[in-house]
This record gives C-alpha cells, structure tokens and sequence, in this order.
C-alpha cells in the first residue's frame, strides 16, 4: 500500500541562529537548496526554487510578510507557500522543529508499504 510521512534531517548551520529578521539564507540539506526565512520572530523554510522559473529565492527579500522572488518580483508567503494573488503555483514550504539537539527540517515522502517495510 502506498503511505505518506516525513523524514525529519536535522539542519547543521550556525548562521541560522543569527538570522535577522526578514533576512533570507540559503542552506543545503540533504541536497536540497532551501531558502530560510526569519518572519515575525519564526525561522521559516521554504525551497530555494522560484516556482515560475526556477530561480534561487534566496536571492530575493521580504515585503509585506512576504518572499519576493528577484528575478520578476512574485512574492510567497513563508507559511503556506502561496503565491500572492495566485500568479503562479505555490512554492514548497517545510515544517521545522527545535528540538534538544538541534533544529530539524520535515521532507515528505510517499512510498509503498509491504509487510511493514517502506521500499525508499
Ligand atoms: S523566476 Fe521567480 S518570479 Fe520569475
């Protein structure tokens, strides 16, 4: 049967804990390109790919509790992924946790099941 979950990484970089607020970061992990944001006190993640054409949102600032991409100026809410006015598709957003030894990022993940073992 197929199921759904998260895999949670832990998230190894200091800069994180300076992150000014409205400042983005761009931070691998995993290999995954990952654009963070500090918005209204709450270290936020989202994909480091603008969804219209690939662009590293990293690059860009915020506005109005907004990501604003830099290449044409769309602009993302770090908490839903939305893309305001609904110009383009969402962007991908990540849930994170603090925990004891670390910050964690959550990648969702879709696999099938047999006999209690997922295949990836
Ligand atoms: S590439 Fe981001 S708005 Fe066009």
């Amino acid at each position: 049967m197929m199921v759904e979950g998260t895999r949670w990484r832990r998230v190894d970089d200091d800069r994180l804990a300076g992150l000014a607020e409205g400042q983005l970061l761009r931070v691998v992990v995993k290999e995954r390109p990952l654009c963070f944001v500090r918005m209204n006190g709450e270290l936020r993640a989202l994909a480091d790919r603008c969804p219209h054409q690939g662009k590293p949102l990293s690059g860009g600032w915020c506005d109005d509790g907004h990501v604003v991409c830099p290449y044409h100026r769309f602009h993302f809410d770090p908490v839903t992924g939305k893309a305001r006015h609904g110009v383009c598709s969402n962007v991908e957003v990540f849930p994170l946790e603090q925990r004891q030894d670390g910050l964690y990022i959550g990648f969702p993940y879709t696999t099938f099941r047999v006999f209690g073992i997922d295949l990836w």
